[in-house]
């Protein structure tokens, strides 16, 4: 089930622009997932444009800035119509591609988004996020550095990548924050302690990364290691191999009954869930699905008219709770880690 209509428009957070429902998320066109196709990618971005698409995602260390210069040729084209996302925070290792260093310090901030600036070509990034969170700074010092670069009309809006509720409602009292982005999807829901219900109260746009599983939740692999290239990050996902993916793989049956039924794909009942939460809880909810193929982002965007029955949606509800397997191999890395 696809089609071409223009999808509906939501406000990223309270002072925020609108932008589409979905929004596009374009790691993969640089970093994690395998081989791509450079020129269909590209195809894809302009497609999604056409759809409605206007939120596009990126950070500084996909592809260790290869994906925002891949990407500033497309943004420059369509500067008025696009609100460019980025992030700063995580410092790669050159010499071990799985090390992931956390800086928020104030130095590192700004000789993070001078960088990002020159790789998109831009003169203003439209929604600077901090990508993680290293506790050793606090919160406050961070956005205070952050809130300066909106001050000096480098960035527009801020926002946060795996936070806890608490870390979020600290920030939020330094200078407003327009979204936060964490993973939020049929199989991960440990967000909705805390982070949510923050976000929420406070007018805080959610972007729920991951929100097909990173892919799993369309049935588009089974098995990580079986499957994917060596150079797959989901290699390293614990609940994506192995037993647990067995397992977990299992779980897809009720996606797959709705599915079904519909005349749908098991990715657009898993993204029709994710936008059910913002009627949910009146909020706005603009998942990034990422794709890098025009049948796709066809597909992911027709879902956002998919609106769940109570019937499937209760269905759908103790899937979360069934998964095996952590989110990342380290938990550290995320928000759950510290709440
Ligand atoms: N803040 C953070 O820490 C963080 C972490 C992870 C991701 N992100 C952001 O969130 C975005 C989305 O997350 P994600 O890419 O990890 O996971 P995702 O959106 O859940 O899934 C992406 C995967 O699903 C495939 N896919 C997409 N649409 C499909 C469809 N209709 N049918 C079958 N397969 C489909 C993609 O393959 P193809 O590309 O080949 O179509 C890709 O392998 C990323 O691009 C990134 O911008 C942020």
């Amino acid at each position: 089930m696809s089609d071409t209509t223009v999808i509906d428009t939501a406000p990223l957070g309270a002072g925020g622009p609108r932008v589409g429902v979905q929004g596009l998320g374009c790691m993969g066109m640089a970093f994690a997932y395998g081989p791509t196709d450079t020129s269909e990618a590209r195809a894809t971005l302009e497609r999604a444009l056409e759809l409605g698409v206007t939120l596009y995602d990126t950070a500084d260390m996909y592809g260790a800035g290869e994906n925002e210069t891949f990407l500033s040729p497309f943004f420059r084209a369509h500067r008025d119509e696009v609100t460019i996302a980025t992030k700063f925070g995580i410092v790669l290792d050159p010499a071990d591609p799985l090390a992931r260093n956390v800086r928020n310090d104030r130095p590192y901030i700004r000789q993070a988004v001078e960088a990002s600036l020159r790789r998109l070509d831009v003169d203003v990034i439209d929604l600077y996020y901090m990508h993680r969170r290293d506790p050793a700074v606090p919160i406050e010092e961070t956005v205070g550095a952050m809130a300066e670069l909106v001050a000096e009309g480098k960035v527009k809006h801020l926002g946060l990548s795996e936070v806890t509720g608490p870390e979020l409602r600290a920030a939020h009292a330094v200078h407003p924050i327009a979204a936060i982005q964490s993973e939020w999807s049929l199989f991960s829901r440990d967000v909705e302690r805390t982070a949510v219900p923050a976000a929420e109260e406070l007018g805080v746009a959610f972007v729920p990364y991951s929100p097909l599983g990173r892919g799993f939740l369309t049935g588009a692999f089974t098995d990580a290691s079986g499957e994917l290239t060596a150079d797959d990050f989901r290699r390293h996902l614990p609940r994506y191999n192995g037993a647990n993916a067995e397992a977990n793989r299992a779980l897809l049956e009720p996606v797959r009954r709705i599915a079904e039924a519909r005349g749908a794909t098991l990715g657009q009942v898993a993204l029709a869930w994710v936008h059910a939460q913002a009627a949910a809880r009146g909020m706005s909810v603009i998942p990034i699905p990422g794709t890098r193929s025009r049948a796709r982002v066809e597909e992911n965007t027709a879902a956002t008219r998919i609106e769940l029955t109570p019937d499937e949606t209760a269905a759908l509800e103790p899937i979360a709770s069934r998964v095996r397997g952590d989110r990342y191999a380290d938990m550290s890395f995320s928000s759950a880690g510290r709440e």
